[in-house]
């Protein structure tokens, strides 16, 4: 099954003369793919994952989510689709400062209208921290932040999750211990992009799309 397919998908900025950030791009991610997409910095790596993600749309082309044209839904039906079907994990964690860990991966859930702090506590063991679910974000590591954030991308059961640079604000040692934690949460039956512009980094991924200059060279 498609979770997300891409047809000749570009991205023009017209600041002065026109700038692709994306041409052109095609691209299909099936259920249960462990995808990476490795591009120097600038080579459009968090545009394409934004558009992915339902949070910008192109100039062009077709995003098609699950059978259903985004860019022909209302703003409201894409913004239910990121709540429910997609799990947001960023390179800068964005936790909300004043919740514990617990609370932060129940957000997404509270939005979603469902909340189920079970799952939550659940979600926050299977990522190694079953332990600091009071913490909030201060009273945690660069690392362990992040976990929180899978944690809460996993909250609503996504369709999709998406990861821009995850790894790109923590040492290489606690980098890979996230990758790993990645692999372990594909292997449950979850489909992953991730981006990175770290070749070694991109090995992890089951399939890896290489990105120059806004287009999809291999
Ligand atoms: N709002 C904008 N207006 C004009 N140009 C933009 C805008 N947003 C991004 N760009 C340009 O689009 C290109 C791709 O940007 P993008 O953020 O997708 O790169 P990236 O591969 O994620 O880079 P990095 O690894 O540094 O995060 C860049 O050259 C950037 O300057
Ligand atoms: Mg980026």
């Amino acid at each position: 099954m498609k979770v997300i397919e891409l047809k000749k998908v570009s991205k023009k900025y017209v600041l002065g003369r026109p700038f692709y950030a994306l041409k052109d791009i095609n691209l299909c991610v099936e259920k249960g793919e462990f995808l990476s997409i490795l591009g120097p910095s600038g080579s459009g790596k968090s545009t394409l994952l934004h558009i992915m993600g339902l949070l910008d749309t192109p100039s062009s082309g077709e995003v098609i989510f699950k059978g259903r044209d985004a860019l022909k839904m209302s703003e409201d039906e894409r913004a239910e689709i990121r709540s429910k079907e997609i799990g947001f994990v960023f390179q800068f964690f964005y936790l909300s400062p004043f919740l514990t860990a617990k609370e932060n991966v129940m957000l997404p859930m509270m939005f979603a209208g469902e909340v189920n702090e079970e799952r939550a506590e659940e979600l926050l063991k299977k990522v190694g921290l079953g332990d600091k679910m009071d913490n909030k974000p201060y009273q945690l590591s660069g690392g362990e932040r992040q976990r929180v954030a899978i944690a809460r991308a996993l909250a609503n059961e996504p369709s999709l999750i998406l990861a821009d640079e995850p790894t790109g604000n923590l040492d290489s040692k606690t980098g890979k211990d996230i990758l790993k934690l990645f692999k372990e949460i594909w292997r449950e039956g979850n489909t992953i992009v991730f981006v990175t512009h770290d070749k070694e980094l991109s090995k992890a991924a089951e399939r890896k799309v290489h990105l120059l200059d806004g287009r999809i060279v291999g």
